[in-house]
């Protein structure tokens, strides 16, 4: 079976999100099973655009107020397109009194970004974290898995200059 109503055809992740929910379609509580299609979803696009949830609402015959709910109760969904790297700044309590804020301030500037979006590079997505257990380097920030400490705002700008000439050499 498949969703006539939004067939993408020509877009390969697309149809490999259509072949995920098929094989999924026969199984009691089929519904139950939204989450890990989400989580399909957002592997092949990288975040859930309202399109992707339209279709996901019109494959699985679920409502889309309810794929909304879900996908914005979960934290570990994103809604937005994300950048090539995930910038974290851990706002926890170690961090905050070491100049946690200043540290984000700068990130804000120098990505033009607030938290939760990209830049319009695509190279960054803002975020802010709780504690990531390396109290001892406070201020901290992470780019995806790499744990950066000991941060002052010039630190801040030679790391994401590091990060952006890489990116923009391997374009
Ligand atoms: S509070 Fe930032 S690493 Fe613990």
């Amino acid at each position: 079976m498949s969703c006539n109503d939004c067939n993408k055809v020509g877009d390969p992740r697309y149809d490999e999100l259509q072949v995920y929910i098929d094989s999924l379609r026969d199984k009691p509580h089929f519904e139950s099973y939204l989450i890990a299609v989400l989580h399909r979803a957002q592997g092949l696009f990288g975040y859930l655009s309202e399109e992707t949830m339209n279709y996901v609402s019109c494959d699985m015959n679920i409502p889309t107020a309810q794929i909304w709910g879900v996908a914005t109760f979960y934290h570990f969904f994103n809604l937005a397109e994300q950048g090539k790297h995930t910038v974290s700044v851990c706002m926890g309590t170690a961090c905050y009194v070491k100049g946690a804020a200043e540290v984000l301030e700068t990130l804000k500037k120098e990505l033009g970004v607030e938290v939760g979006e990209t830049s319009a590079d695509k190279i960054f997505t803002l975020d802010e974290a709780r504690c990531v257990g390396a109290c001892g380097l406070a201020p901290v920030m992470m780019i995806d898995d790499e744990i950066y400490g000991d941060l002052t705002p010039d630190k801040v700008v030679a790391i994401i200059k590091k990060y952006r000439e890489k990116a923009k050499g391997a374009a």
